[in-house]
């Protein structure tokens, strides 16, 4: 099997379970077949998109049979919208899946002594469950195949989501199943404001267009900030439809700009204007208040990850004497969640503001024992640094999709605090970082958690006991 195999089309190819990424898998003269957007017990033809020594990635062009475990997608934008993947599988089984993606990696990669993995904790919302949504502006709307056929002209302004793999193209957004309260109504509003107004629509070719991009974030109480990208510094255009929105929409507790001439989208460096209404919205979990400004990052599912932090504290099992290093920390909010149970935490985090809310939130919730830095950590978490703190009982890591560095592995060995709770959104990463503690630790509890239905993405924690010397 070669590279030559591209563009083959494979006959009748059994759907048999999915792998990480959420991939489906068939086989072909013994050899894996990886195929996107299929589900497992689906009989399908698949056109070869990369032929490699040991494994194939196909797309589906035919299907023959549909599996028993197909539902019926939900959403309109389904198929053209990368955003929830998995709709066409039920939720339980999706559940099942996600579980099993933890055991595979965990069997393939860590290759250590395992606790049998727990069963998920599933979403009671699978719904509108996200609390912050991002979309683009563009005068390069995703035509779908009947539109080109039809040889009609189309409205080609768009204000949606990103069509996959492609950075020039956006699928106009109708309705989103991913937030609640007022999310669909301000996007739809403003476009159609903007669209009998004559605003531009950016043009990301170009570099041109007024409006550049949206970002609706809300609170579980229905608060809601609204964050508008402008490309171009026009201050009638920018009063015009910040002015509507205000008018419109007045519920927005946060109404916000940002004029950006950059050739990316990224505002960590620039500044916010406030419009109207307060710069930050508010979280609150278990009487504690996370203040979410603009820049700051937050869980992206609050109510999940209430239930993620509460697991994390769980099996942290602090009794109030200990010292936390929170490694990861963001703003914080670990580190303020488990301050209560412990005696002093530590957090540590690479990007300086996010420091800054964490101070400003322990602040803001009366606790006088966190203590955060901000630095790269394998920089931070040095012998120099733990012999000037207290050494750590507990440790909460929760790194980005990469894991942590080697180095950063190498000093948790070295510190040998008798728990790490390791959090983690890539279970691939957490197994490869295991199998290197498991030199001093061994796995007692796995435990996963979904953030994210109808996605294949899936939240994992794991705790490790420090084995006896
Ligand atoms: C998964 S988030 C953790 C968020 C936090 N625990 C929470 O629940 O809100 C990972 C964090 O690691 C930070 N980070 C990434 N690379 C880092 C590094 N090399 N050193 C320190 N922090 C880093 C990111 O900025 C991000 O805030």
């Amino acid at each position: 099997m070669s590279r030559k195999m591209k563009n083959k089309v494979l006959q009748r190819l059994k759907i048999e379970r999915i792998a990480s990424e959420g991939k489906c898998v068939g086989h072909h003269d013994g050899k894996v077949v990886f195929v996107s957007n299929v589900a497992p017990g689906d009989l399908v033809d698949v056109r070869v998109t990369k032929g490699r020594s040991s494994f194939m990635e196909a797309e589906a062009i035919k299907i023959h049979e549909y599996s028993d475990n197909r539902v019926s997608p939900f959403c309109e934008h389904f198929g053209t919208c990368g955003g929830c993947k998995w709709q066409h599988i039920s939720y339980e089984l999706q559940m099942t899946y996600k579980r099993q993606q933890v055991v595979d990696q965990f069997q393939r990669i860590a290759k250590v002594p395992l606790p049998e993995v727990m069963p998920i904790i599933g979403a009671k919302d699978t719904r509108y469950y996200r609390n912050k949504l991002d979309f683009t502006f563009s005068n390069n709307r995703w035509l779908t195949r009947e539109e080109i056929d039809s040889g009609e002209n189309f409205e080609r302004n768009a204000l949606g989501f990103h069509v996959p793999k492609r950075f020039d193209k956006i699928v106009d957004i109708n309705h989103c199943y991913l937030q609640g309260g007022i999310s669909n109504e301000v996007r739809n509003e403003l476009r159609t404001f903007a669209l009998k107004e004559n605003l531009t629509f950016y043009d990301i070719i170009n570099q041109t267009g007024l409006l550049r991009n949206l970002i609706i974030r809300s609170t579980l109480d229905g608060q809601t900030m609204v964050i508008v990208q402008f490309g171009e510094d026009d201050p009638a255009g920018i009063d015009k439809t910040m002015g509507f929105l205000k008018e419109r929409f007045p519920e927005i507790t946060s109404l916000l700009y940002i004029v950006n001439l950059k050739k990316n989208e990224t505002f960590l460096d620039l500044d916010v204007h406030t419009y109207a209404g307060k710069d930050f919205i508010e979280e609150s979990m278990e009487g504690l208040k996370f203040k979410i400004r603009p820049k700051s990052f937050y869980q992206t599912n609050s109510l999940q990850a209430y239930r993620l932090y509460q697991v994390a504290r769980e099996f942290a099992g602090l009794t109030g004497n200990e010292t936390v290093y929170d490694l990861y920390t963001g703003t914080g909010t670990i580190a303020n969640f488990v301050a209560a149970n412990a005696k002093q935490v530590i957090g540590i985090e690479y990007v300086s503001p996010a420091i800054e809310d964490a101070r400003e939130n322990a602040l803001h919730n009366q606790l006088s024992n966190t203590l955060f830095y901000a630095g790269d950590m394998k920089d931070v978490l040095t012998e120099d640094f733990v012999s000037q703190h207290q050494r750590p009982d507990v440790v909460i890591t929760d790194p980005p999709r990469a894991g942590m560095h080697e180095d950063v592995i190498q000093m948790l060995l070295k510190l040998s605090a008798p728990k790490i709770v390791y959090v983690s959104c890539n279970p691939a990463t957490q197994a490869r970082d295991v199998a290197l503690l498991s030199e001093k630790y061994q796995v007692n509890r796995i435990q996963p958690v979904d953030m994210f239905p109808q996605t294949y993405h899936v939240e994992n924690v794991v705790l490790l006991d420090l084995k006896e010397q």
